[in-house]
């Protein structure tokens, strides 16, 4: 089925999408924000300062505080552009769902987390769309972007929508657009990443490719929202299976005394048919999230997703592998008898960001206290943080603390830790994420 492009319009547009196409083009069109996290809230500043008025509806009030304020709670948005788009009366942050009426656009950006038995955990879209439905008014646009399991626009959304008596494609418009940014990645800002767009009618991948192109350079529509849906998911399955595969070999690699750093840079130099993976702790709420939204829709069609349960044991065994290996390298090495310490350097799940959902290598310090390690961390994103129920604080890197632990286990690469300091400091460094390439390394570190 060919799909009308972003700019062109579609057969037999109805005078109420017409009249929506034109509000987006003249910047008069007023959009909603449903959700002002790490994907709302830049979005919700873009599409301000490309000069559309914006609400930006979360039922956080701590949040939306902030915003009125003029402050910004991530590193990515620099404050200064939130408080002119709030002074100049582009961006107004609420707590009230009633605030949604007066929007010709909402585009949900909700959170997608999995159940206690990695289950979807659709309650929040489901919430979204329900108020939405509330307010909703003839010529309405609503866009999905939260990533979710291929048909969540048509079977979960659509229902509300409709219930409130309006026709998808007649009265009012539907359509699933998956971010696809990466937090803390300069590269590429939120213009540089292309959007794809699936309407559950052409008038609503229309209409959703007309709004989003004023914030993306590239808009890459495809025939369904299931289809966009899936082209998400096939995005981080991707990802997942290609680290977990580079996981299983780095460990091969450790047992025949190879080092898989040296043998993924070597590799990556061929320059077609192969893409450079890392191997390390995978956490985050995208990564080992997203591909159980896919497992989970197939058990539905008789299918079972290997590649996603295979990568997910693999990627999900690796902390326990980090903490076997950190404990068995101190027994190597020990010379007391005193309970071991463990200094973890970078708890959250990537680098360079605050952002701690999912990480692994709380999942290391959870494992090691268990295991009745006297364990302690660093990060300079992340004061506090609760493990096992047990408070525990971001330590200084200092002489002191550093020379005291049997083990520091770099977890995560932050750009501001001195790495070549700590190897030269501590008993034994575990470098997880090679944040060692550069330093002559002794023979008190070992690498992943
Ligand atoms: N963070 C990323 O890097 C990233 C990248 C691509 C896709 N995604 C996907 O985007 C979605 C959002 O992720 P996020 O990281 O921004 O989540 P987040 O937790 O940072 O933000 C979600 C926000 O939604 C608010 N919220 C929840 N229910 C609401 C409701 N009914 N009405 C209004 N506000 C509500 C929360 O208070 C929160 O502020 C998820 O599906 C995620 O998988 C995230």
């Amino acid at each position: 089925m060919m799909t009308p492009l972003p700019g062109e319009p579609p057969a037999g547009l109805s005078a109420q999408a017409r009249s929506l196409a034109q509000r987006i083009d003249t910047r008069e069109a007023v959009v909603a924000v449903v959700g002002l996290g790490y994907v709302g809230l830049p979005l919700a500043v873009e599409l301000a300062h490309a000069g559309y008025r914006v609400i930006g509806y979360d039922i956080d009030g701590a949040k939306v505080e902030q915003i009125q304020a003029g402050v910004s709670y991530l590193l990515d948005v620099p404050a200064e552009r939130v408080a002119r788009a709030v002074a100049g009366g582009r961006l107004q942050a609420t707590s009230d769902p009633g605030t949604l009426g007066q929007a010709d656009v909402a585009i949900i950006c909700v959170p997608t987390p999995f159940t206690r038995n990695r289950e979807p955990d659709t309650t929040f879209i489901e919430r979204a769309a329900r108020e939405i439905a509330a307010t909703l008014h003839p010529g309405h646009l609503t866009i999905l972007r939260s990533t979710s399991y291929p048909g969540t626009t048509e079977e979960l959304v659509r229902p509300y929508l409709q219930a409130s008596g309006f026709g998808i494609g007649q009265g009012v418009f539907l359509a699933f657009a998956p971010e696809r940014m990466e937090p803390g990645n300069l590269r590429f800002p939120l213009r540089r990443v292309p959007v794809v767009v699936g309407g559950c009618e052409p008038a609503g991948t229309y209409l959703a490719g007309l709004l989003l192109a004023q914030v993306s350079e590239t808009v890459h529509a495809v025939s369904t929202p299931a289809a966009a849906e899936m082209t998400k998911l096939l995005e981080n399955v991707f990802r997942n299976v290609n680290i977990a595969l580079v996981n299983q070999l780095a460990m091969l690699c450790e047992r025949m005394g190879l080092d898989i750093w040296e043998i993924v840079e070597a590799a990556a130099t061929k320059p077609y048919g192969f893409m450079s993976f890392s191997p390390g702790l995978v956490g985050g709420h995208c990564i080992p999230v997203d591909p159980y939204y896919l497992a989970w829709k197939a058990r539905e069609y008789d299918f079972h997703m290997d590649f996603i349960e295979l990568a997910a044991r693999v990627n999900e065994e690796m902390p326990y592998y980090v903490a076997t290996r950190a404990l068995m390298a101190i027994n190597e090495r020990k010379e007391h008898a005193r309970p071991t310490r463990i200094f973890v350097v970078g708890i959250t799940f990537k680098k360079d960001v605050p952002d701690f959902r999912h990480s692994a290598a709380l999942k290391v310090m959870e494992i090691l206290l268990r295991q009745h390690v006297e364990v302690a961390y660093h990060d300079p994103f992340v004061p506090e943080v609760q493990v096992n129920g047990r408070v525990f604080t971001s330590q200084p890197l200092t002489e002191d603390v550093v020379g005291a632990q049997d083990c520091v286990i770099i977890a995560t690469d932050h750009s501001s830790i001195p790495y070549q300091w700590l190897a030269g400091h501590a008993r034994l460094v575990f470098d997880v994420r090679n944040a060692l390439k550069h330093t002559p390394k002794g023979d008190n570190v070992i690498t992943l």
